[in-house]
């Protein structure tokens, strides 16, 4: 099928390929150092739960799980393919990793579900749009002072850099990627109402400059995000699920202390 019928990008542009693609990365993109320093800079705790968006072959999920086998991670991703392979990856590991096929710009996740989500070398596929949906769905499931971590390319550091960035607008389209490597990416972010955004590192690749970022959901998104709740969807939920959505968008501290909030009506 081709990619823009089906709704999302395919990890190396085409079906055919993606089962090169853990090789590919791992050769040529210092897989193992960015990803494991996007899982330090976002300081997991053993209850966290975690969803990383565009989870392709489960590298992630997988690292995530070596760490701890308690935490609640879930992957998503559009394309079956390459969840098949996470599935067997994971497997051939003797591992379990929970995935789900859906779009990254609507998720089958109730608001406030994570602690952290994860987006790797994703939102290079998509275009404007796409982008500003997806960003728009992580701050949706986010909990209140929940954070993002996203490693993707951005904009070239150097000569050599913007030169071997070629190949990935090439690769992925240089309309989708423009964002990226003119370094749009945080100003995206915020306006998605993201807070501390910041540039955390960047590490030279084969395929040119790649930035790990961190943003966080506002806490004051909580009153705003239960007003919504209550004044929404009152009419359309029955009680208990109201109050699931209600109690799950409470800050973590005032969860810890508190009981859960009243429900009108
Ligand atoms: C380059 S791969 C990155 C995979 C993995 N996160 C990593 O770091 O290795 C991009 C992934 O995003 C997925 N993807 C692209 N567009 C998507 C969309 N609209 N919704 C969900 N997943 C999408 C692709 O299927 C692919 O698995």
């Amino acid at each position: 099928m081709g990619h823009r019928n089906a709704g999302y990008v395919p990890a190396l542009g085409r079906d055919i390929l993606t089962p090169l693609y853990d090789p590919l990365v791992r050769l040529t993109t210092r897989e193992s150092t960015f990803k494991g320093r996007l899982l330090d800079e976002a300081g997991i705790s053993e209850s966290a739960r975690i969803l990383d968006v565009g989870c392709g072959t489960g590298t992630l999920l997988l690292l995530l799980r070596r760490r701890s086998k308690s935490l609640l991670a879930i992957g998503l991703d559009g394309d079956m393919n390459v969840l098949a392979i996470a599935r067997s990856k994971a497997g051939r590991r003797r591992e379990k990793i929970a995935l789900a096929q859906a779009f990254c710009f609507d998720m089958p996740f109730p608001e406030c579900a994570f602690d952290r989500v994860f987006s790797s070398l994703m939102l290079h596929h998509l275009t404007r749009a796409e982008k500003i949906r997806t960003l728009q769905e992580i701050f949706r499931v986010l909990r209140p002072g929940g954070e993002m971590y996203v490693a993707d390319w951005s904009r070239p550091h150097n000569l050599l850099m913007r030169i071997l960035a070629f190949s990935v607008r090439l690769g992925d389209s240089f309309a989708r990627t423009a964002d990226n490597l003119k370094g749009h990416l945080p100003a995206l972010f915020r306006d998605a109402g993201f807070e501390g955004v910041a540039e955390l590192t960047r590490f030279a690749t084969l395929y040119g400059t790649l930035a790990l970022y961190k943003a966080r959901k506002p806490l004051m998104a909580a009153a705003q995000q239960q007003a919504r709740i209550v004044g929404s969807t009152l009419h359309e939920r029955i009680g208990s699920e109201l109050q699931h959505d209600i109690v799950d968008c409470a800050p973590r501290s005032a969860r810890a202390t508190e009981g859960p909030p009243p429900v009108d009506g």
